[in-house]
């Protein structure tokens, strides 16, 4: 068996990882791949390209699985192309991708079907979304409508914030397309959880929990990221919380999928909010988070094949996946500067083969392996309890080495 897998991070190396561990498939293309997949075994890292170019290469090779890591490709419509080309991709075609792809489509789906979310107003036309904020309680927050990679989301504390963010956004057009409309949202408060699932057309598998760390700075401060790091299962997804977001977020997503007839298999991430007041959700994203997937991964022990061939073919259901019932600490190790300007190239010593660690930002080069990003890699400790994944995961931070690193110190300790 022939697998495609789109992209070049973390997230796409736990993939390649975990899919080659089924003796059935033999090559793991990896568009763009990394330094790591470079070196693995079974993957060829090949260039990246637009869905048309990727259709072509899959059908030359005779590729027979397409797995994209993130949502560009999805959005692009990668599996209307694919599946014009009768080939699989495990992922939504466009029209689904949408739940992602526009955040007013996501919260008219949530109200149209009962999903429970903060309240919302979208607004196309700039004057009027400053209107609207003379009055909107705050804080607030101000989100572009379209794809902003991770920084469309604005939290404003005051009006003048706010006007500030929709003059950015809407006139200003710093997310380009992604800003002619936007949302404004109620401020909600309490911690957040992720939840990866597997959509199979008819009903939604949760994953175990997942609580990432989305800030630079130990504590939660300081500028967002694309996350430093996650344990998993999420001490705040308690049984009582989990049923929580069955009743009022999973089963009415999938039944309104099913009724809008956005229909694929493929996987849907939910970004909750917990609350005194309930579970609420702040947003769908339809592919797997990054580093959630390092964390998550190593947790299951069902083949992972099988589980996108269970959900393309004949259903999944919760009973065919199996966890190994320990605990998860991953740990991002980044570049000096992150996520603003940082220096590359510098060498990364002391990866040990035994060890979980998962290359998102370097390149081999001459048999080195040199950073080429802001988040480096992340490296997991696993163990039956929370505490001792941590100090696995930091045991593991302390023997890798490359200048400038930089990394939380507080990965998994709950305030
Ligand atoms: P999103 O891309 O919608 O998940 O937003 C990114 C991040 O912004 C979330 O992970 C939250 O930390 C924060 N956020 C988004 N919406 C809200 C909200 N309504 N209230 C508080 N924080 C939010
Ligand atoms: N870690 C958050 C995300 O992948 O969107």
């Amino acid at each position: 068996m022939k697998i495609l897998i789109t992209g070049g991070g973390g997230r796409e190396h736990a993939l390649a990882v975990k899919l080659a561990e089924n003796p059935a498939v033999k090559t793991i293309f990896c568009a763009p791949g990394n330094g790591a997949t470079a070196l693995m075994e079974k993957c060829r890292n090949i260039k990246a390209g637009s869905p048309a170019e990727l259709a072509d290469f899959a059908l030359a090779e005779g590729v027979d699985l397409t797995v994209p890591g993130a949502e560009d490709l999805l959005v692009a419509g990668i599996a209307d192309i694919f599946k014009e080309k009768k080939m699989k991709v495990f992922g939504p075609h466009k029209a689904a991708a949408m739940m992602e792809g526009s955040k007013s489509f996501a919260k008219d789906f949530m109200k149209k079907h009962g999903i429970r979310t903060a309240a919302y107003e979208t607004f196309t036309d700039s004057e009027k979304a400053f209107e609207y904020l003379k009055t909107a309680p705050l804080p607030t927050v101000v989100k572009a409508d379209g794809l902003a990679a991770g920084k469309g989301v604005i939290i404003c504390q005051t009006r003048e914030e706010a006007v500030k963010a929709v003059q950015d956004i809407m006139v200003d057009n710093c997310f380009g397309e992604a800003g002619r409309s936007v949302v404004i949202e109620e401020f909600l408060t309490g911690v957040e959880a992720s939840i990866l699932s597997v959509f199979d057309g008819r009903g939604i598998t949760p994953f175990i929990s997942a609580k990432d760390h989305k800030k630079i700075g130990e504590g939660e401060k300081g500028l967002n990221t694309g996350g430093m790091g996650v344990i998993a299962p999420n001490p705040f997804v308690t049984d009582e919380v989990f049923r929580d977001f069955r009743e009022n977020i999973m089963v009415p997503t999938a039944a309104g999928l099913i009724s809008e007839n956005l229909i694929f298999p493929g996987i849907i991430f939910f970004g909750l909010m917990i609350n005194e007041k309930g579970v609420y959700l702040l947003e769908y994203n339809l592919r797997m988070g990054d580093p959630e997937t390092q964390a998550v991964l190593p947790l299951l022990k069902t083949d992972l094949l099988e589980i996108i061939e269970k959900a393309m073919g004949p259903g999944l259901s919760e009973e065919d996946l199996e966890w190994s019932g320990n605990c998860s600490c991953a740990v991002v190790l980044a570049s000096g500067g992150y996520p603003l300007g940082y220096a590359k190239g510098y060498e990364i010593s002391g990866i040990d083969k035994e060890d979980i660690v998962y290359i998102s930002g370097a390149q081999l080069d001459g048999g080195k392996l040199l950073t080429s990003g802001g988040r480096v890699l992340t490296v997991v400790g696993l163990a039956p309890d929370a505490q001792s994944a941590k100090g696995e995961a930091y045991a593991i931070i302390d023997k890798i080495h490359f200048t400038d690193q930089y990394c939380r110190k507080d990965i998994g300790t709950i305030l």
